[in-house]
């Protein structure tokens, strides 16, 4: 927590200064302050202080460095032991007051407990979802969905001024080879009852013929030139699929909760790629190479390409065209690009290239976020094998099947339909962000609606119980003075515990929207979890002693407060009862 961070940079700033007489070492106390760390092994302590940061100034090794700060720092009333462990000087906090500090805050923050306004007056456009329309959403545009959504949360939660963009991928050949398939084919289906698995399976069938018929890709190149040439007709046929592939795609994005500011894709940068050829022109990086005008990219770099050699555009001309865009109407101090990791060469090519386009401060806030590919336990995913599986049906299959097990827990319950929704869909999310993001993931349904074990619906049933026990002991939070509740009582091992885990939940967000790392915050909220499983089997809440079960239920309710926030900010909904 940053009260207690702060005291801790203070005594250290106190030992540096005066009995160590280094003050010209001009080290302030907000450095040393976000220095601090939270160690992972608790016998470490709470937080740590990694003395190397200190040595170059200082002159020393960073294990003399804490054997000296440790000798002459002192305890206070906050902070009870101070270890050095090389090169680290742990800081043990003290319980007797960490329960009033830290309960307080969160009693009367309440729900804005957890956010930050470090971000104020700083834009970030977060580039996510992103599908290439005419295409059902499948599950490899989940995980892009979910984390840039995450991301975007956690970047708001820390007071950012966010723009969520999906740059539809709306434009390319092979849209010329979908209208001559449109044209041949369209009459024998009925389009608009499952709009994008026809126009796929139109797409596939043409691109099959043209295969063995080279008369249809000549076709194919002359719409997609009439279509570049803003040939209405074609325009209008290309406007009605991605009409119908949005309104397609907006029902599995209001199902799992996320909006978008701006929804230009790669077409609406079709007329300001000319800007970018002119730039890299006139910067004299632009070579002819092979008939092609690429900008290279040092020694064994593969060139950029920016129009290849039969005077085509490609998506990197297109992504360069966005960068330059989005960093004059948006003026970011970040922008995001979340895609799977195999676009990782294409954009370590487009901010290379940007370094050339836009300013420095914007081309340093490009930041591409990778991530694994997702698997299916049952076999790999595959167009061509035919085992695509579509992210509609998954979704569907999850909440059904939610439904069936919250019937057979509770089968008398009212609402069964949305809670069923928020436990399946939010199942699936929780899956996603468990795992560093990087990593590929399995997919089990059987395995991630487990009601035990690191999992969303484990997580949502923790919150549920808070709520259930605060109704039992008539608890409202909104009916309590806060100064009335004494909150010395709690004191046992593993309410401190507790109580020190929800301490970190601001540090938490921070840590894992600068890693772009949801994960961070989605293991955090399993550790909180099970430290309150433990509490609640350790401790009686509902207890005789008034005072006491006012202290605990004050417990309870600050851990279902970070328990559902810190949920809401993976995009998971918490149900009240299940
Ligand atoms: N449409 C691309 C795909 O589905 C992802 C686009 C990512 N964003 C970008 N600015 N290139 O693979």
């Amino acid at each position: 927590m940053e009260e207690i961070k702060q005291k801790i940079a203070e005594c250290i700033v106190k030992a540096l200064t005066e009995k160590l007489e280094s003050g010209q070492t001009n080290v302030t106390i907000e450095e040393l302050r976000d220095c601090l760390e939270i160690p992972k092994d608790p016998c470490n302590g709470d937080y740590a202080f990694p003395c190397f940061k200190l040595a170059k100034v200082l002159k020393d090794s960073p294990a003399n460095i804490a054997c000296k700060i440790s000798s002459s720092i002192e305890t206070t009333e906050e902070i009870c032991k101070i270890e050095p462990v090389s090169g680290y000087l742990n800081f043990f906090v003290s319980s007797e007051n960490i329960s009033e500090t830290v309960m307080n805050k969160i009693l009367s923050e309440k729900e804005s407990y957890g956010s930050s306004d470090e971000g104020s007056g700083k834009n970030v456009v977060v580039d996510y979802s992103s599908p290439n329309i005419a295409k059902p959403f499948h599950l490899g545009h989940l995980r892009t969905t979910i984390i840039g959504h995450a991301i975007s949360n956690l970047y708001k939660e820390l007071g950012y001024n966010l723009t969520k963009i999906n740059y539809l991928g709306d434009w390319g050949r092979q849209f010329g080879l979908l209208i001559e398939g449109y044209n041949r084919f369209k009459d024998e289906y009925d389009i608009e009852k499952d709009a994008l698995h026809i126009l796929s399976d139109i797409y596939v069938r043409i691109n099959k013929l043209a295969k063995e018929d080279e008369s249809i890709m000549d076709k194919a190149r002359e719409n997609f030139k009439k279509l570049e040439d803003g040939d209405k007709d074609y325009l209008a046929l290309w406007q009605y699929f991605r009409d119908i592939s949005l309104k397609e795609y907006n029902r599995i994005y209001e199902i799992l909760g996320c909006e978008f500011d701006s929804y230009n894709g790669e077409a609406f940068y079709n007329d300001k790629m000319d800007e970018v050829i002119d730039i890299l022109d006139k910067k004299g990086v632009l070579v002819e190479s092979e008939g092609a005008k690429v900008v290279k990219l040092g020694e064994n770099e593969p060139p950029c390409i920016i129009v290849k050699s039969n005077g085509s555009t490609i998506y990197a001309t297109r992504d360069l065209a966005a960068v330059l865009y989005r960093a004059r109407t948006y003026d970011f101090y970040k922008a995001i690009y979340v895609t799977s990791y195999e676009q990782i060469h294409h954009f370590k090519q487009i901010f290379e290239v940007s370094k050339n386009l836009v300013d420095k401060k914007y081309s340093d806030g490009l930041i591409h976020v990778p991530y694994g590919m997702v698997r299916l336990k049952t076999g790999k995913m595959s167009t061509r094998e035919g085992t695509v599986i579509y992210l509609q049906d998954l979704i569907s299959d999850s909440i059904m099947k939610a439904e069936r097990i919250i019937e057979e827990k509770n089968p008398n319950i009212e609402n069964r339909a949305l809670i069923a929704k928020q436990v399946g869909v939010g199942a699936i999310i929780f899956n996603d962000l468990k795992h560093n993001k990087i990593k590929d993931i399995v997919f089990d349904l059987d395995e991630v609606l487990r009601f035990d074990g690191e999992t969303g619906p484990y997580v949502q049933y923790t919150y549920v119980r808070t709520q259930s026990i605060l109704k039992k002991a008539g608890f409202n939070i909104d009916e309590i003075n806060i100064n009335d509740i004494n909150l010395k009582l709690l004191y046992e091992a593993s309410e401190i515990d507790l109580i020190k885990e929800l301490s970190n939940f601001e540090e938490i967000i921070k840590k894992a929207a600068e890693s772009y790392e949801p994960s961070v915050l989605t293991r955090y909220i399993i550790e909180v979890a099970s430290l309150f499983s433990k509490f609640y089997n350790d401790y009686p809440v509902i207890t005789e002693n008034v005072e006491l079960k006012q202290a605990r239920c004050a417990l309870v309710y600050a851990t279902g407060l970070v328990i559902k926030k810190g949920l809401s900010i993976l995009g998971i909904e918490c149900p009240e009862k299940m």
